[in-house]
């Protein structure tokens, strides 16, 4: 599998707060995903990392810089046309699993496509499917209330998988789960990556969670400090280096041609098996 560029943010600035408060959160970010990539960004408390998702995502608007997604600029789009953007190329999953109550798994997963004008019975047979490679066909008419953590964050990556996104972006996605929990939706993420060619970029702070990635990207105080590919990885594209020359750090050595799927990771597991 080839690994092209399908997500790149080129210096990247955003203010938040008003008046006295005003802070600063994101001083020239440059990073691009890539198909088939699970990216880790990590970083401390407050160091920007929800805001630069939330920028990646089309949640919030930056003050400076220029995104790209799948080639295309996204400079100069209206809210409407970069809702359009977030629906079908960009999926999210949350800390909470932002799960409606009264919707049950299937119903939970076949809401966005139902806002994108899917029909019904095309809807839930594309939400079982979801479901079905997250491991939880068993569970598609259980309501979040029955569920554990970790079914609920698997039902939330059903959400984000249904439509068929290029990039999944998750914003501490094992934060709330116990260790197995987060070790087993860390595998699942790092499953879709690889399997579905889909970009994956999910923000953690847990050191552990760093065998499932293919690439380690750095944050502190709103500015890049590191981009590496952990022993032994999938060869760099040429994008890494450019990347990192304008985030004032020195490039780490890439680690072109040694694709070894799996050799930093945990041997992989099918998604069903995936604990629950
Ligand atoms: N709405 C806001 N108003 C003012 N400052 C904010 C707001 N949201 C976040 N910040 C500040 O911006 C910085 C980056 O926040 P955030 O992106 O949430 O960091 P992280 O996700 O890495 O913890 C922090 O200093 C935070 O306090
Ligand atoms: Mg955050």
């Amino acid at each position: 599998m080839t690994h092209s560029s399908v997500l790149t943010a080129r210096g990247i600035r955003k203010t938040l707060g008003e008046g006295a408060g005003q802070v600063e959160a994101l001083k020239g970010v440059s990073l691009t995903v890539h198909t088939g990539e699970m990216t880790l960004l990590m970083g401390p408390s407050g160091s920007g990392k929800t805001t630069l998702l939330s920028i990646l995502g089309c949640l919030l608007s930056a003050d400076s810089g220029t995104l790209e997604l799948d080639g295309e600029s996204l400079q100069g789009l209206s809210s409407e046309e970069l809702a359009r953007v977030r629906r079908e190329h960009i999926g999210f999953v949350f800390q909470s699993y932002n799960l409606f109550p009264t919707l049950s798994a299937a119903e939970n997963t076949a809401l966005c496509l139902d806002v994108r004008g899917v029909d019904r019975t095309t809807a839930h047979k594309r939400a079982l499917e979801a479901l079905d490679a997250v491991g939880l066909s068993h569970r598609v008419n259980a309501y979040p209330r029955t569920m554990s953590g970790g079914e609920k964050q698997r039902v939330a990556i059903a959400r984000a998988l249904v439509g068929k996104p290029s990039v999944i972006l998750a914003d501490e996605p094992t934060s709330a789960l116990d260790a197995e929990n987060g070790k087993a939706v860390m595998q699942l993420l790092a499953d879709v990556s690889r399997d579905s060619g889909r970009a994956v970029l999910a923000v953690t702070h847990d050191h552990r969670t760093e065998v499932y990635a293919d690439r380690i990207v750095r944050i502190e105080d709103g500015l890049i400090t590191d981009s590496s590919r952990p022993t032994k990885c999938k060869s760099a594209p040429e994008e890494e280096v450019q990347e990192i020359e304008g985030s004032n750090v020195t490039p780490l050595p890439t680690q072109k041609n040694k694709r070894a799927r799996g050799s930093n990771a945990p041997k992989r597991r099918r998604a069903g098996k995936a604990k629950r």
